[in-house]
């Protein structure tokens, strides 16, 4: 059974929002009633996300941009705070990742991506600070179970993870005074992402891999959307700076 929530007349904000896990985010709010912006690379991939949330009923926006860029991020906040005022809801979920050995990995290999998940997601929490309604928003960073679960091809991701999840500690400890909330979810293995193509490539591997769900199966991006949904919401407005994971109870039996 699914819950259900009202966003009406909410601003919400998904950075890495024109696909998978945090495209399944932004579905959910704008199903909910919010208006919804997204943030990526490819101009395509924002185009088709807005053209998608539109037709949900959410009054879409859509940025192309690298969270490693602090100027094209803080840019692109500051337009939307002009056009659609303070925000309610701050989701900072982009990320990359690739399986390989840390000792086979180049140096960039692991700056690539603990630029992108961790440099980036201070860029977006950092810009994003002013343009948070005080009291009252809700920032969700989007982490993983490799944070606290160490696994074997993910130096770089588990680096980068660990490092948000302090993040998200942190920014509770210093916004908690402003009426900020912000809490991490890890999702576990989804169904249909890009992550888990480059985890799981083969069907043989994924079927390995959902045995070791203790729920013995996949996730569905919904259902990280109404994880996020849930933490946003009035019934969650004690919760700051916790890291759920939202995993069919993958990280209690370990990778
Ligand atoms: P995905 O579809 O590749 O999502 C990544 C998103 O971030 C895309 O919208 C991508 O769009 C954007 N992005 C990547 N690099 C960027 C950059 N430098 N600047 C701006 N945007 C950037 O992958 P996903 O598997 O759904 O993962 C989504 C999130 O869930 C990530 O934070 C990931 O770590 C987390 N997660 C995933 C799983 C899983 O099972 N898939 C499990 C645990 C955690 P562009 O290519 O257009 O930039
Ligand atoms: N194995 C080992 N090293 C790899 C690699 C792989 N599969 N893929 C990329 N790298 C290395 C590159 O060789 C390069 O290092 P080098 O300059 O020393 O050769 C470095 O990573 C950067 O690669 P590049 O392709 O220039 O980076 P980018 O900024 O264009 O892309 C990535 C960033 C590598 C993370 C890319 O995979 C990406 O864009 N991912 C987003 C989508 C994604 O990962 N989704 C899942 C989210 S969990």
């Amino acid at each position: 059974m699914k819950a259900s929530f009202d966003f009406k007349d909410n601003n919400v904000f998904v950075f890495g929002g024109t696909s998978g896990i945090n495209l399944g985010i932004a579905r959910c709010f704008a199903a909910a009633g919010a208006s919804v912006a997204v943030a990526s690379r490819s101009q395509e991939k924002v185009d088709a996300a807005v053209a998608e949330l539109k037709s949900l009923g959410s009054s879409a926006s859509g940025y192309a941009l690298d969270v490693r860029d602090a100027e094209a991020v803080q840019a692109a906040l500051a337009e939307h705070d002009a056009a659609a005022g303070a925000l309610d809801i701050l989701i900072s979920g982009a990320a990359g990742n690739f399986p390989a050995f840390a000792k086979d990995m180049s140096p960039n290999g692991f700056k690539s991506v603990v630029d992108i998940d961790l440099l980036g997601t201070f860029h977006v929490l950092r810009s994003a600070f002013q343009y948070l309604k005080k009291p009252g928003a809700s920032v969700i960073n989007i982490s993983a179970p490799q944070a606290f679960v160490p696994m074997p091809m993910q130096s770089h991701v588990c680096a980068a993870k660990a490092g948000v999840d302090m993040l998200t500690r942190t920014l509770a400890l210093e916004w908690g005074a402003y009426g900020i909330r912000i809490n991490s979810i890890a999702p576990g293995p989804i169904a249909d992402t890009e992550g888990m193509r480059r985890l799981a490539p083969s069907e043989a591997i994924a079927n390995q891999y959902k045995k070791s769900v203790p729920l013995q199966r996949f996730g569905a991006a919904e259902e990280i959307g109404q994880a996020a949904m849930f933490l946003s919401s009035d019934v969650a407005q004690y919760i700051s700076g916790v890291v759920l994971p939202v995993d069919g109870g993958w990280s209690v039996a370990g990778a």
